[in-house]
């Protein structure tokens, strides 16, 4: 068989299986080289990524994450397959569209070498085909695009799925409310949640149909081309006589270019799905940096100054401030002086505007009319950072991490000692409920009754062993659950007060923070409080009378607006004041 063949064809067969054979082993070790290098340049971008947004979105005002596109959902949902999705913009991809590129112009230059009238025949019709691929990438993005704006402009303006999943975050956090307003409320909220989740799938489908077309469509023409090739070689061979041998070759090389061309359009999806992603992810880290000027450092020419404060004496001055989604002014011309290490109680009926004033002093928002004065500086004058250091801040409805109670206390201030912890456990009137986790534990592990939340708990602690048993008690060890969830309201509230005590804070505030302590817990409490609160500049805001008995100044807000202040006494006196009625619905 062999001698049939000319020795010009033998040799130059050798030549080009001992070329493809070099080429083989080239890809193998290229592509070996190639994901290895790619997924690491890939895992290392997406880990940057993810450090840059997280740190970009942890330092927004609280403003930013008021917005219902910021719902948990949403932005968990960015960490997680929009950061994935940038893959797409670097390794994988490019290294594939390259490797296709290459492919393509090998077969090409190859072509040319060996059967040029064919690769130029052939090479004619690529440009059609390319524009033929572009033209679908065009049809299938403007379609996607024009789906998703339609749901946008009919409702809510946001992502079919984003809105998807900011409902199932929502469900999730609270899922105990959820659960507990019974069976129809789940079941109103399953079909709320498929609801949602119907304008995704009609996308997703209509998407797979063009998907399918595209994919299809470079898979097709690369064998149309062999056709095409096919038929052109007959003409070339036995028309214009071309030697059968180069057109051989000719072939060969004309598929590693279709090959190429064919690998090329099916990589250019993903490409522009990840520029989607890559501009949602931006548009967050680059606004992180105009928040961040603003915020940190208050105004410009007092870069500088960065005081801590050093007294904790406070200022309002004709302090008027509207939430940013809201027209309406939640506070109006509100004036007050504290003097430092004064005890001075919010009241006022619900919504008269009490816990914004303490966001407004730990700057969570910005306000815009009138100043508060610090220690005699303008509050946008301290270091956002330090600023927050110096104030502790019992929030009304306090959130604990699902970590150990230690590790919840030293969030306020990881360097505290564990003889710190302990005091502030003991003045937060929590030592004793903590101690107690650990003597369940110790004296009757296994016999005891145990509730299955009880079981959890017990498993939990049996996990973190890690307590220095000399100064606390195993009961530190403790897991707080999802938002504190296997703990009562009154021992998240201790915890709490724990946290904001750890920082040693100049300025106290304590907004609604006994309101889940029973009667005698509240008496106890108190006495702890006013041993705490020495030496600090408090804000109490309170709906219990016990709790605002002792404090030096009582403010009553109505609307937003100072209606009455004096001692407790005085007002109390007054039988027209406001407050004397409002004391009258008080607890006590
Ligand atoms: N993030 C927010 N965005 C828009 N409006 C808000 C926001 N937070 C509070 N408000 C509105 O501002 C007003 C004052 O709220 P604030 O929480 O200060 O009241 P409060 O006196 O603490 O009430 P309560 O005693 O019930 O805690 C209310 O009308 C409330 O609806
Ligand atoms: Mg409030």
């Amino acid at each position: 068989m062999l001698g049939r063949l000319s020795p010009t064809f033998v040799n130059s067969r050798n030549i080009w299986c001992g070329g493809f054979v070099a080429l083989a082993v080239g890809m193998g070790i290229f592509e070996y080289i190639n994901r290895i290098l790619h997924s690491q340049l890939g895992e290392n971008l997406t880990l940057g990524i993810r450090k840059k947004l997280f740190s970009s979105m942890i330092s927004k005002n609280i403003e930013w994450f008021d917005k219902k596109e910021r719902a948990p959902g949403i932005l968990s949902g960015m960490f997680q397959e929009d950061v994935s999705q940038l893959k797409g913009l670097t390794s994988q991809t490019y290294a594939l569209i390259l490797e296709a590129t290459v492919c393509l112009l090998i077969g090409i230059a190859l072509s040319f070498l060996n059967t040029w009238k064919m690769a130029l025949v052939t090479r004619s019709v690529v440009p059609f085909l390319i524009l033929g691929g572009m033209a679908e990438q065009i049809i299938f993005w403007n379609s996607v695009k024009n789906s998703t704006k339609q749901v946008k402009d009919n409702e809510d303006q946001l992502d079919p799925y984003d809105r998807a999943n900011a409902l199932l975050s929502d469900i999730i956090i609270n899922y105990k409310t959820v659960i507990s307003l019974g069976e129809k409320n789940v079941e109103f909220l399953l079909q709320k949640y498929q609801a949602l989740l119907e304008e995704p799938k009609r996308i997703g489908i209509k998407q797979a149909h063009i998907s399918g077309i595209i994919y299809g469509y470079s898979q097709c023409i690369r064998f149309l081309f062999v056709a095409f090739i096919f038929y052109l070689s007959s003409i070339f061979i036995f028309k214009y006589n071309d030697e059968p041998e180069d057109t051989y070759v000719g072939v060969y090389t004309l598929f590693i270019a279709a090959i190429g061309s064919g690998s090329l359009f099916s990589q250019l999806p993903s490409v522009s799905k990840s520029k989607q992603s890559a501009n949602k992810i931006f548009e967050i880290i680059e606004t992180h940096k105009k928040v961040k000027k603003d915020q940190r450092y208050g105004q410009v020419m007092n870069y500088q100054q960065k005081q801590i404060i050093q007294q904790g004496e406070i200022e309002f001055r004709n302090l008027s401030f509207k939430y940013p989604s809201r027209d309406k002014k939640v506070l109006n011309n509100f004036s007050l002086k504290i003097p430092m290490g004064c005890k001075v109680a919010l009241v006022g009926h619900s919504g008269s505007g009490k816990s914004t004033i303490a966001n407004l002093l730990l700057r969570l928002y910005d306000y815009e009319e009138g100043s508060i004065l610090i220690d005699g500086n303008n509050l946008k004058d301290y270091d956002v950072k330090l600023l927050r250091n110096s104030i502790g801040y019992v929030m009304q409805e306090p959130l604990l991490f699902n970590i150990s109670i230690k590790e919840n206390i030293i969030y306020g201030n990881s360097e505290a000692s564990d003889d710190q912890i302990k005091e502030v456990a003991e003045m937060a009137n929590a030592l004793q409920f903590i101690d107690d986790f650990s003597e369940n534990q110790e004296h009757n592990p296994s016999k005891a009754f145990k509730l299955p939340q009880d079981q959890v708990m017990h498993e939990q602690q049996n996990e973190d062993q890690n307590i220095d048993t000399t100064i606390l008690s195993q009961g530190f060890s403790k897991k707080c659950g999802l938002k504190g969830s296997l703990l009562s309201g009154g021992q998240k509230q201790r915890i709490a007060i724990a946290r904001a005590l750890i920082k040693d804070p100049k300025i106290l505030i304590l907004d609604e923070a006994t309101s889940a302590l029973d009667e005698q817990s509240q008496e106890s409490f108190n006495i702890a409080l006013e041993k705490a609160m020495i030496g600090r500049t408090s804000i109490v805001i309170a709906h219990r009378l016990s709790t605002i008995r002792n404090c030096d100044w009582i403010c009553v807000l109505h609307h937003g607006k100072m209606v009455e202040q004096g001692t407790f006494q005085g007002l109390s006196d007054d039988e027209d004041s406001y407050f004397y009625k409002l004391k009258s619905g008080m607890e006590m």
